[in-house]
């Protein structure tokens, strides 16, 4: 695993002057896939109305659409606060897209005070995220958000 510092300075290189959301939502994910390791999913859901919709991902396929409220991804999404799950057979309403998941981690997108939507890390290790990761992947997200125009998504 490199370091954090090496890991900002890859996705700012990666992203550059690209602006176009798809584009760099596609690209931060394969990288978190790529650099973080034991992970089976990861990626994005924008928030639609009441329901959460898949965005660009990495991994198998996925669940579609998910309900505001429902789910780790729907109640990350609601409290507007990441959600970190030890254990999913733990978790009430945890929502199975793939039966191998077995740890979680969910952190809200928002941009300029608006819930965007949600990034999504699942694991089919037991408590694969702890603090560390929260934090590395927060900062992270704030580099993304950082370099890309989310006002053309028209999610805002
Ligand atoms: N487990 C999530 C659903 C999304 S998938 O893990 C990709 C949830 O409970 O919200």
């Amino acid at each position: 695993m490199i370091e954090q510092s090496e890991l900002e300075a890859q996705l700012k290189a990666l992203l550059a002057d690209e602006k176009y959301w798809i584009a760099n939502c596609a690209q931060f994910s394969t990288f978190v896939f790529q650099n973080f390791a034991g992970l089976n999913w990861a990626g994005f859901y924008f928030k639609h109305g009441q329901q959460l919709k898949l965005g660009p991902f990495q991994g198998k396929v996925a669940c579609n659409p998910i309900p505001l409220g429902k789910g780790v991804c729907g109640k990350a999404a609601s409290a507007g606060k990441p959600i970190r799950v030890k254990d999913v057979l733990d978790f009430p309403g945890h929502i199975a897209c793939d039966p191998l998941s077995r740890s979680e981690l969910v952190l809200p997108l928002s941009v300029q005070g608006s819930l965007l939507g949600v990034f999504d890390l699942d694991s089919p290790h037991r408590d694969r995220f702890k603090q560390k990761e929260e934090c590395q992947l927060t900062d992270l997200l704030e580099i993304l958000i950082k370099k890309t125009d989310f006002k053309s998504s028209g999610l805002l």
